[in-house]
């Protein structure tokens, strides 16, 4: 296995996919066939959906918060707050899960692109809040200032996502310059701007990094290293004192 070193300049940016939660129990898109109970998952997770169905939409995000406070965080995820702990300022993590297993392994400097599960928000308002419950039956939630309809706190297809994440990463992949480590772990690079990070950071002169089980050819041609298998085995031994 190619050895990662870090010298004390190094600056590391991770992002991470469904892969890294898939040794948690939590399925990735391509392990549900991007279908759930017969309805494309592009079709729920959409505002157009939304408008549509509130009911079903709810229902998909409810199972899936059932589902997400069942899982613990694995040895990946706990790699990675640890390395953070090492390095302190010098590492951002993005992830685009939504789980929250991230933080609850212990990783601060982070910033969830895709969103959070256990959060919504109102349509209108759009402050977010932290929101464990379930909506299954009607009526569906709504805004008590506005009454406008509450929706989950997550970047659905067709959405864009938080200008100030990008401009986050952006600065810290300027920052870092050819000290940047640049590790995607666990996701299919088909969904951008995320996928797009990789190139970013070797424009800069950062190294690249892939560990992923089972990378396309396309995404993993554009990285320097390239590890294939599981991230909860990987990252521990990759990050190793
Ligand atoms: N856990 C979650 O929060 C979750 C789950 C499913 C989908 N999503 C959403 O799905 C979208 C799809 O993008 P994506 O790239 O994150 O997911 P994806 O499903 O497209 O890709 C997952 C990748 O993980 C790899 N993988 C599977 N098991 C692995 C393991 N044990 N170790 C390492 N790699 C493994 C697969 O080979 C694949 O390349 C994102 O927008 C994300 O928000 C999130
Ligand atoms: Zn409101």
């Amino acid at each position: 296995m190619d050895k990662l070193k870090l010298d004390a300049q190094a600056r590391v940016l991770v992002l991470t996919g469904a892969g890294v939660s898939a040794e948690s129990g939590v399925p990735t898109f391509r392990g549900m066939n991007g279908l759930w109970e017969g309805n494309r998952v592009e079709d729920v997770a959409s505002p157009t959906g939304f408008r549509a169905d509130p009911q079903l939409v709810w229902r998909f995000y409810s199972l899936r918060r059932e589902a997400a406070a069942k899982v613990s965080p694995n040895p990946g995820h706990l790699a990675l707050a640890d390395l953070e702990q090492r390095l302190g300022e010098r590492f951002l993590l993005a992830t685009q899960n939504v789980d929250g297993l991230h933080a609850r392994s212990g990783s601060r400097r982070m910033l969830a692109i895709h969103g959070e599960l256990f959060q919504s928000r109102c349509e209108r308002c759009n402050v977010p809040f932290a929101d464990a419950q379930t909506y299954f039956a009607a009526p569906m939630p709504r805004c008590e200032k506005c009454q406008g309809a509450i929706r989950p706190h997550i970047v659905w297809f067709g959405e864009t996502l938080d200008p100030a994440h990008l401009e986050q990463v952006d600065a810290f992949i300027e920052a870092a310059g050819e000290h940047l480590v640049f590790l995607a772990v666990g996701t299919s690079g088909l969904v951008y701007p995320a996928a797009g990070m990789v190139d970013a950071s070797r424009a800069v002169g950062g190294t690249t990094w892939l560990i992923d089980a089972a990378p396309s050819d396309e995404y993993a041609a554009r990285f320097d290293h390239v590890l294939r298998g599981r991230s909860g085995e990987i990252l521990p031994a990759l990050f190793g004192r």
